[in-house]
């Protein structure tokens, strides 16, 4: 069975864990090795990543391409606009012909139906590296990046404040999987995906939804955030709807006082966290950027029924 990494949702929970625990391995088998070092582990040699970009990255683009090359394999990083997806051939076809190329797919798109229509007709992994709807690889990687900073994230208390947009989607949904206990607080206007929390409501997740920060923040182990305007969002009246909700130092101090910040990237300091709280001894988002690489060899493994 071809194994693809849609959304968090769909995979079982140990199959996460296992994920994590295989990023956390490969991140300490290079650690503190001089640049230029080459990995001992050659688990993906052999192996090639298509990996396609319909919406812009820095992040992404370049941890899957530096965690195919790290681990002996390839990958191909295609602008939407270079290939015939771009005009207009069918993403089933595209599919179809990608499967007879390469091991695996990336794909960072718009509509989250583009994703799973290329997965219904590939017979190789594909991995979902963004959507208008989530965001699991990051979540991967701000687990491990939590785990590192606080030990286990199991009945931990994590604190959103900000729009309700894709990211918090991948949060509802690691919350069930990793059993930690996840605040929304986010304007009604801007509110989380209703499939998402019906979902969390379902399986019994932890998971609630607020409009004040400061009631989300209180006691929490995490306060995360996210830009008020994702890629393809017009800006409209974002600005004055989430200033409510920007996470300064004052709201910091509601957290735990060992209390870490995370934000996946790109950031735009003043608006969703003041520059104080994001360069400040709380953050943690250059380990959380970093934790990409690590996380997506894990998964890239997973996949690839490669894991050494
Ligand atoms: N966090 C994240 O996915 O960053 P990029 O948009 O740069 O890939
Ligand atoms: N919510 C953001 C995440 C960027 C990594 C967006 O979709 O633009």
């Amino acid at each position: 069975m071809v194994k693809h990494f849609l959304d968090l949702h769909e995979i079982d929970a140990a199959d996460l864990r296992k994920m994590i625990d295989d990023g956390i391995k490969v991140k300490k088998a290079r650690a503190g090795k001089p640049k230029g070092t080459k990995d001992d582990d050659k688990s993906l040699e052999g192996y090639t990543l298509a990996a396609i970009f319909e919406k812009p990255s820095t992040r992404t683009r370049v941890s899957f391409d530096m965690a195919m090359r790290q681990l002996g394999g390839d990958a191909m990083v295609l602008n939407s606009g270079d290939l015939q997806l771009g005009r207009g051939e069918t993403v089933e076809d595209t599919a179809k012909v990608l499967s007879r190329f390469v091991d695996a797919i990336m794909i960072r798109t718009d509509a989250h139906s583009k994703l799973t229509e290329l997965a219904k007709h590939a017979t190789i992994p594909v991995i979902n590296g963004l959507t208008n709807d989530s965001h699991p690889c990051q979540l991967m990687a701000d687990v491990m990046t939590f785990e590192e900073h606080k030990g286990s994230i199991k009945n931990k208390i994590i604190a959103w404040s900000g729009d309700g947009n894709n990211m918090v989607t991948s949060w509802i949904h690691a919350a069930a999987k990793f059993d930690f206990e996840f605040r929304i607080a986010c304007p009604e206007e801007l509110n989380p995906d209703q499939r998402a929390l019906d979902w969390a409501r379902e399986v019994g997740a932890n998971v609630h939804v607020t409009r004040s920060a400061e009631e989300a923040a209180v006691g929490a182990d995490c306060l995360v955030t996210d830009t008020w305007v994702s890629m393809g969002d017009d800006a409209g009246d974002r600005h004055n709807l989430l200033a409510p909700f920007q996470i300064d130092e004052k709201l910091m101090e509601k957290a735990a006082s060992d209390a870490i910040f995370m934000h996946c990237l790109p950031a735009h300091r003043e608006e969703e966290a003041t520059a104080a709280v994001m360069d400040g001894p709380q953050s943690v988002i250059f380990d959380e950027a970093e934790n990409r690489l690590h996380a997506q060899k894990a998964v890239l493994r997973w996949c690839l029924n490669a894991a050494s």
